[in-house]
C-alpha cells in the first residue's frame, strides 16, 4: 500500500498499540501488564555531524516500536522470552547471564545491550530481582531504512525496563545507555541523533540539538501548510557494514591534522588555509562537516522565520555535500532528490535531500501540504520507471518520543 494518504497514518501508534494487545492476549492467554512505545525520526537537516559535535534537527516520526510484557507465571526460568511479531521469531534473554555481544547482530542484541546497560545502572542485585517475563514488540518504522528503527528499539526497550523495575533514568541518561547498546551490541559507532530523538521527540517541533553541549532547543514546527515528505528508496541500509566507522575515523584523523579541539572551532577560511596538511578524502570530509554545521544552524533559523524557500535550498546544498564530499549517498537516492528537485517550487516542493545514514534508506522533502499527494504520486511512478523499485511514501508530523501506554 503506497499511496500517501493512507500510509500517511495507517498505522499510529494506537492501532499499533490495539494490534499488539491481541497478539499478546491470544498468544500468552492473559493481557500485557505493560506496553511503551518509542518512535523513529526522520533528520530534516545536520547529517553525520552528531559524531563531530555538530548541531542536528531531527523530528520523532509517527512511527512507533511498541513492546507488550507481562511477569511470566512461575519465575523459572529467570528469562525475558520475547516475540518479535514483525519477523516472526523468538528469542530470549536470561537475566541471570546476559548475552555477550555479537556480531553480525540480531534483533534481540540490541535489546540485550539495553537490558546490559540497565543492570549496570540499577546494580546486579536490584536487576537480579526483575521478574521473568514475556515481552512481545511490533514496529510499524520501516526496518533498515535510516529512520533509527534500532534506536526505537532500544528506547522503547529501556522505556519498558524502566517502569518493571520502578527505576526512572534521567531522559539524556537513558539515550545515552540506549547509544552504548548500539556501539557495544551493534558494532556501529553512532552518535547521539537517534536515541535523543526519540526519547526527546515532541508534537508540533524539531529539535535542534546541540551534540556539543547535548543541550535541545524545540523549533516550533505546527505544519501550517508545509508536509514532511518521507520516501523511501527501499534500498537497505546496512551501517554496521564499515562505512560508518570509516567515515567516522577520517573526520578523527582530519580534526587531530588541523590542530582543533572541536569541528565547531573549524571555520571554512582556516580549513581552506590548512588544506595542504590533510589528504583529498580528509579534506571532502571536513568540507563537508563544517558546511554543513553552518547549513544546519541557519536552517533553525529558516523555519523560526517560515522561510520555506531558503530552508529547501539548504536542504539541497546538504545532499549535495553528502553525495559529494561526504560519499554516503547511492544512485536511487540522488534519483529521489533529483525527481523533487525537477518537480521544483512551481509543483509544490521546497527541498530535498537523503536523511540518516545514507548508502540506502529514506530522503526528506518539504513542500506544501496540499501538494503532497500529487507529488508523492509523480515521484513513485518515476522512481519506479527509472529505478525498477517501488518507493514507499508517507507524510509525518512531529511526534512524541517514547512514552508508558499502559501498566
Ligand atoms: C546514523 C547514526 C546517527 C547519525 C546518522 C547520520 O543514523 O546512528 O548517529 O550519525 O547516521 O547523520
Amino acid at each position: 500500500m503506497n499511496s500517501p494518504e493512507a500510509s500517511s497514518y495507517d498505522s499510529p501508534v494506537g492501532d499499533l498499540v490495539q494490534r499488539l494487545t491481541q497478539s499478546f492476549t491470544s498468544e500468552h492467554s492473559r493481557p500485557p501488564k505493560w506496553i511503551v512505545a518509542a518512535p523513529g525520526r526522520v533528520n530534516l537537516i545536520g547529517e553525520h555531524i552528531d559524531y563531530n559535535d555538530g548541531f542536528v534537527l531531527p523530528m520523532a516520526i509517527e512511527r512507533y516500536v511498541a513492546i507488550a510484557a507481562a511477569p511470566r507465571n512461575g519465575s523459572h526460568p529467570h528469562v525475558a522470552s520475547i516475540r518479535s511479531v514483525n519477523l516472526n521469531e523468538s528469542d530470549q534473554i536470561d537475566l541471570d547471564l546476559l548475552p555477550e555481544p555479537k556480531l553480525p547482530p540480531t534483533w534481540c542484541a540490541y535489546m540485550g545491550g539495553v537490558f546490559a546497560g540497565f543492570r549496570d545502572r540499577i546494580g546486579a542485585e536490584k536487576f537480579g530481582q526483575l521478574p521473568a517475563m514475556d515481552l512481545m514488540f511490533e514496529s510499524n518504522v520501516p526496518i533498515g531504512g535510516g529512520l533509527s528503527s534500532s534506536a526505537a528499539l532500544e528506547v522503547a526497550t529501556a522505556t519498558l525496563l524502566e517502569v518493571v523495575s520502578g527505576t526512572t533514568l534521567g531522559l539524556d541518561e537513558k539515550a545515552l545507555l540506549c547509544q552504548k547498546a548500539e556501539h557495544d551490541y551493534a558494532g556501529v559507532p553512532c552518535g547521539i541523533m537517534d536515541q535523543f530523538s526519540s526519547v526527546f521527540g515532541q508534537e508540533n517541533a524539531f529539535m535542534m540539538l546541540d551534540c556539543q553541549s547535548q543541550q535541545i532547543r524545540h523549533v516550533p514546527f505546527d505544519s501550517n501548510g508545509v508536509s514532511v515528505l518521507i520516501t523511501n528508496s527501499n534500498v537497505k541500509h546496512e551501517l554496521s557494514g564499515g562505512e560508518y566507522a570509516q567515515r567516522r575515523a577520517q573526520c578523527d584523523s582530519a580534526l587531530k591534522k588541523l590542530a582543533a579541539a572541536s569541528w565547531r572551532d573549524v571555520t571554512p577560511s582556516m580549513l581552506d588555509s590548512k588544506k595542504q596538511s590533510l589528504t583529498d578524502v580528509e579534506y571532502s570530509r571536513a568540507r563537508h562537516v563544517v558546511s554543513e554545521i553552518e547549513r544546519t544552524q541557519k536552517a533553525a533559523v529558516a523555519i523560526e522565520s517560515g522561510q520555506w524557500q531558503a530552508l529547501g535550498e539548504l536542504m539541497y546544498a546538504s545532499h549535495h555535500s553528502l553525495q559529494h564530499d561526504y560519499e554516503v549517498s547511492c544512485c536511487e537516492l540522488d534519483l529521489l532528490v533529483e525527481l523533487a528537485r525537477g518537480i521544483g517550487l512551481a509543483g509544490g516542493v521546497y527541498g530535498s535531500r537523503m536523511t540518516g545514514g545514507g548508502f540506502g534508506g529514506c530522503t526528506v522533502t518539504l513542500l506544501d501540504s496540499e501538494k503532497v499527494v500529487e507529488v508523492s504520486n509523480h515521484i513513485q511512478k518515476q522512481y519506479k520507471k527509472q529505478s525498477g523499485i517501488d518507493a514507499h511514501l508517507f507524510a509525518s508530523l512531529p511526534a512524541k518520543g517514547a512514552h508508558l501506554i499502559s501498566c
